[in-house]
């Protein structure tokens, strides 16, 4: 049974042995009535003969709704105390993870030096760009690879000049739209002594949200967008991992994102895109489990402030700095993860309430309702500032009505 349908039966279980409490089913007032004439016959001083007789016989109706309410107390009970064991190894997974598990040094070592590479692609902004900063905080030497030359060459001599123990930034410049780049990069990574990092981050979203067919520039747009947020990770991942294989050492994180999760309609191909990544992730990261010195990492991020997002920072948004430390924390503890602590928590929020309401449609489903409906909104919003008429609202009169 899902972890939803246990929780909502939890919760049904809990709410009929309230009203049993309160109200008291026929079992409760018959043995409460039982119990205080047994009680008042003994203050009386009964004859010893007479007790067994003043607890009247049940009849089979009686007992049949003994039975079953006290089947349905002692499930209730059941799930309540299912529950709360529950909620509590996730607190105590949570408390351990984020308190005990790096002071014991459970996370994955790091082994930063001039020779030995991280390589970052999309690292000229964002989520990357702060990837970049910490590695080479950390003393690796980095490869940063993104599409525009003087953005890449202004990163590499702020990464230099903040990073005192960072030896050396290569620069790639690629366009990851593109799928011809990859014998380039397979060339330069091979000047390169140890691949000890990759992260494979470089990612595209649509302009705007969208149904799919109103797309600007359908099929350029796909083509675009799957070579650059599926191929990209696909093909880094097969120039690097087998280097990292014969050197029994390297650590991969692919960004991810809450997207995957659920399917996001109105952002249905990135959505699409970010949940191949959560799956090729977790399931090479079984795949090399046991093979010593590799770690893999599907680093599944919320809403963060870049220029991808359009977001300012906030509780439920923060920073990618903020974000990107809290994620490197965990590699080496949690396969998958949302890092910090304000994605967590909505994801834990979001993973309770739906799981509760979803129990008839399928908790993914009310997920992507959710999200179709509040994401229409900034649809709508966007026609409305530029005052365009909705083409989608055009199209489908009846949706008018
Ligand atoms: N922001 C969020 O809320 C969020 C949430 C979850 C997951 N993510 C994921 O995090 C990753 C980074 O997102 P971000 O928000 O940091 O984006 P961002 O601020 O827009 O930065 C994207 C980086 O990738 C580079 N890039 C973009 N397209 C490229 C291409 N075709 N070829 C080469 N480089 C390219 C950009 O280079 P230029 O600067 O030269 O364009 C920039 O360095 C993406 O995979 C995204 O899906 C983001």
């Amino acid at each position: 049974m899902a972890r939803g349908q246990i929780l909502l039966t939890g919760v049904a279980f809990a709410v009929i042995m309230v009203f049993d409490v309160v109200y008291g089913l026929p079992e409760s007032s018959d043995t409460m009535k039982r119990t205080s004439d047994w009680g008042e016959s003994k203050r009386n001083g009964p004859d010893e003969e007479d007790l067994p007789l003043t607890v009247p016989a049940l009849d089979s109706h009686q007992s049949i709704v003994s039975v079953t309410t006290s089947v349905w107390e002692w499930m209730g009970k059941a799930f309540v105390l299912a529950f709360v064991v529950y909620i509590l190894y996730r607190l105590s997974k949570e408390v351990f993870q984020e308190c005990v598990a790096k002071r014991m040094g459970l996370g994955v070592v790091w082994k930063p030096s001039p020779d030995n590479w991280a390589i970052i692609t999309g690292a000229t902004d964002g989520i990357g760009l702060s990837y970049a900063h910490n590695l080479a905080e950390m003393g690796y030497s980095l490869l940063i690879i993104s599409r525009n030359d003087e953005k890449l060459q202004r990163v590499r001599s702020d990464l230099l000049s903040a990073n005192r123990a960072c030896a050396e930034v290569k620069t790639l410049c690629v366009d990851f739209t593109r799928p011809d780049i990859y014998e380039r990069i397979r060339e330069t990574l091979a000047t390169l002594t140890n691949i000890d990092v990759l992260v494979n981050n470089v990612g595209m979203s649509y302009k705007r949200y969208e149904y799919f067919h109103m797309i600007d520039d359908l099929e350029p747009f796909i083509d675009q967008i799957v070579n650059c947020n599926v191929l990209a990770v696909t093909r880094m991942l097969a120039i690097c991992l087998p280097r990292m294989v014969t050197a029994r050492r390297g650590i991969v994180i692919n960004v991810s994102s809450i997207t995957a999760d659920c399917p996001v309609p109105l952002l249905a191909v990135y959505s699409a895109t970010k949940a191949y990544v959560d799956y090729l992730s977790r399931a090479l990261e079984i795949e090399y489990r046991d093979t010593p010195g590799l770690t893999i990492q599907s680093a599944v991020f919320g809403f963060v402030a870049t220029k991808m997002s359009s977001l300012k920072p906030s509780f439920v948004c923060p920073t990618a700095d903020e974000s990107v430390r809290a994620m490197l924390a965990t590699v080496g503890i949690k396969a998958r993860t949302h890092g910090h602590y304000a994605h967590r928590l909505q994801i834990t929020y979001l993973e309770i309430i739906s799981s509760v309401l979803g129990v008839t449609r399928g908790r993914p489903m009310v997920w992507s309702q959710w999200s179709y409906n509040w994401l229409a909104k900034f649809r709508s919003r966007y026609y409305e500032k530029r005052g365009l008429k909705d083409p989608w609202l055009t199209d489908n009169q009846w949706l008018t009505v």
